[in-house]
């Protein structure tokens, strides 16, 4: 039996000495051939040998039984975001911080590019990779083990090439898909009659939310490690140390890490990033600076989610020019028309773009857009491409100025802008356009939550006419959905399974998930909160909606015109009789903006009482406490403030009157008097 378990780990180590090879030290030595050989070998061995397969072992990377949600993980130490410096001088306040911080004259700065992909964290047990995260809002993210499982890249089991395993470590990093990878997954998907991905961030990060880890494991998704979570059992003294132990125990660091110690250099790093980023294969968006000194970053510490000890570089927007070769009126779910620039392709920043919003009429007439200019097209992150401007001196004379059609081309009603605003709309409330584009819009993450309804589905039910509404939705049945083309009994039953899953929801999820024009999830939260019932908030007037703290006239114009709709109404009561159902929506951990956070009330307040004052910030994740010390973070002062406004001053704790502290709450930011 020994002979058989040796060869399986002789296995397992000839495959990942030839994945390291490949993916570490980008220097392969075996072809993919024998690579595929030695794994369908194991493969078989693994077969008849069960007892012998571990979960670190590099057959596991092909995806497991796919998951009905992802369950949510609670990072033990919060990931960071950084804060930006948009430009040099920005950059120069940064150095100039952290000199003044520092007790000490010198530092470093490691200067890494900033990828732009999605950040993750991966936890390894005594060396053995046990279970990866998405960053979330931080605090806490989805547990997608299963699919960074599939990605060839991170080590299943860490090597110990000089380097001693730590019984606990947690490594974050960025997973990204390179420009070339991208354009051929598209290609693909376009052959499947999928939906191609906008760019190679939005691709990555589709893939790597997948339910089915099957299809992940078929994406080209690769990694960069560059920060350290947990670490038990080894110490660093330097940042720089840490990343040069990623490598040894088998994790791929991008290779354009530097050092600088003065502004100039770090100007020197951007610039040359900025000239070489076109070339780089990955999407980067800036760079990253890191103090190097890990009790240096210590010492400087953290704002509320940022660290002080590192900034982000951010890069100009890139740009190309190319030829608008077509303008398509397109239709949305509220009958909203944007028009779309059809290019003639170009590749900016590596990456090929055909398509660019022109957002309405004024934008064209503003930027004087015709059919047939030359254009310079932007591409700024994870934004839609844009045309910046036309180029006048490159026209022929054979170009054709666009006027957004009167009539809908998608059923041919009539298309009218409203005065008071920049958009155009079809008038027809039965536009197929605009009901297929709801029923997306509701059935999507932020609103129901509808797993398994996508675009397709949609297109589909809505063509075949068995849908025409979202209320719909719920009375369909298995039966009639198995008639439907490519229509099997399982998906047939997963889909009538997530639509009554979704009939527990939550109030502010159903408002937004309405459609009702200008109200996204956060107003849907502000309508929750203030009127607890849906039937209370459709008999609401237009003053009770206006006088609601964050509902300006324009939405409380449009919350009474949408429940106005006999229609709408219909729709709504159709929704709740077929058994939606409300739990009090809970506080979102991204919602709970004063996390930790102590407050102090003194004084008398006047709008709100000393225990509505306690509820709200406990809802928010803070507590109150009654006298000021160090610790207290804020201290809100009321009218005829005593000795503790006074104790508050000299500690120059954050002080804020009642009415910062209310616009506080209502807009969910922090003020950080104190810098
Ligand atoms: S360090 C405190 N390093 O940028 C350290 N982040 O805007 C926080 N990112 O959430 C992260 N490349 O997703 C770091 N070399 C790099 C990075 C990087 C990309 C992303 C990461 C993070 C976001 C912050």
């Amino acid at each position: 039996m020994d002979k058989i378990k040796n060869k399986i780990l002789k296995l397992k180590n000839q495959i990942n000495q030839a994945n390291h090879q490949y993916y570490i030290l980008d220097n392969p030595i075996i072809s993919d051939t024998q690579y595929d050989l030695l794994l369908r070998e194991l493969q078989e061995y693994e077969k008849t040998y069960p007892k012998y397969l571990t979960s670190d072992s590099p057959t596991q990377r092909v995806g497991s039984t796919p998951l009905k949600k992802f369950s949510t993980t609670t990072h033990r130490i919060p990931l960071l975001s950084l804060d930006n410096a948009m430009n040099t001088g920005e950059i120069r306040d940064f150095y100039a911080r952290i000199k003044k911080g520092l007790p000490e004259e010198s530092f470093e700065l490691i200067a890494e590019p900033k990828i732009d992909g999605l950040a993750v964290e991966l936890v390894y047990e005594n060396g053995i990779f046990v279970s990866g995260s998405t960053r979330g809002d931080g605090i806490t993210g989805e547990n997608i083990t299963q699919n960074l499982r599939t990605i060839r890249s991170i080590p299943l089991k860490l090597r110990d090439d000089k380097i001693q395993i730590p019984s606990l470590l947690e490594v974050r990093g960025e997973v990204y898909i390179n420009k070339k990878d991208f354009e051929k997954l598209n290609d693909r998907q376009l052959d499947a009659g999928k939906q191609i991905f906008a760019n190679p961030r939005n691709a990555a990060a589709g893939s790597l939310r997948q339910l089915n880890s099957k299809i992940t494991a078929k994406r080209p998704l690769k990694i960069f490690c560059y920060s350290l979570g947990t670490c038990t059992g080894v110490t660093f003294s330097t940042h720089l140390d840490f990343l040069k132990a990623l490598p040894k125990w088998g994790f791929p660091v991008n290779p354009l890490i530097e050092t600088c110690r003065t502004p100039e250099q770090m100007e020197n790093y951007h610039n040359k990033l900025e000239a070489i980023r076109d070339d780089l294969d990955y999407d980067i968006d800036g760079v990253v600076y890191k103090v190097n000194s890990i009790s240096q970053q210590k010492f400087l510490g953290l704002k509320s989610r940022t660290p002080r000890w590192a900034i982000a570089g951010k890069f100009k927007a890139q740009q190309e020019i190319t030829q608008i070769l077509e303008i398509e009126a397109s239709i949305g779910r509220t009958g909203a028309v944007t028009p779309v620039a059809h290019l003639k392709p170009v590749s900016i920043g590596g990456v090929t773009v055909s398509n660019a919003t022109l957002h309405n009429q004024d934008e064209i007439d503003r930027k004087d857009i015709h059919i047939g200019d030359w254009v310079i097209i932007q591409r700024a992150g994870d934004v839609i491409p844009q045309v910046v401007k036309a180029i006048p001196e490159r026209r022929t004379g054979n170009e054709i100025a666009y006027k957004i059609p009167n009539r809908c081309p998608i059923c041919n009603s009539q298309v009218i802008r409203d005065e008071k605003e920049a958009k155009h709309r079809c008038q027809n409330i039965n536009c197929p356009a605009q009901i297929k584009g709801s029923i997306q819009h509701f059935a999507s993450k932020n609103c129901m939550d509808i797993d398994g309804l996508g675009q397709k589905l949609v297109y589909q039910l809505v063509d075949e006419g068995l849908i025409n509404n979202v209320a719909d939705l719920y009375y369909l049945h298995k039966d009639t959905l198995l008639k439907l083309d490519r229509m099997g009994e399982k998906s047939a039953q997963n889909l009538i399974d997530s639509l009554n899953i979704s009939k527990k929801t939550s109030l502010s999820r159903l408002i937004s998930a309405l459609g009702i024009p200008n109200i996204g999830r956060h107003l849907g939260k502000v309508l929750e909160n203030h009127f607890e019932s849906l039937d209370k908030l459709m008999e609401a007037s237009f003053e009770q909606l206006n006088e609601i703290d964050g509902v300006g006239q324009i939405v409380a114009q449009s919350i009474k015109n949408f429940f106005s709709d006999e229609k709408n109404r219909l729709t709504v009561i159709k929704l709740l009789e077929a058994g939606i159902t409300f739990k009090t929506s809970e506080i979102s951990n991204d919602d709970k903006f004063l996390n930790g956070k102590t407050f102090v009330f003194t004084g008398t307040l006047t709008s709100i009482t000393r225990n509505e004052a306690k509820e709200m910030v406990e809802k928010y994740g803070a507590r109150t406490a009654s006298s000021v010390s160090k610790k207290t973070n804020y201290v809100v002062i009321g009218e005829n403030a005593g000795s503790k406004a006074e104790k508050a001053r000299k500690l120059e704790l954050n002080i804020m009157s009642e009415k910062e502290f209310i616009h506080m709450i209502n807009s969910r930011k922090i003020y950080s008097l104190k810098v």
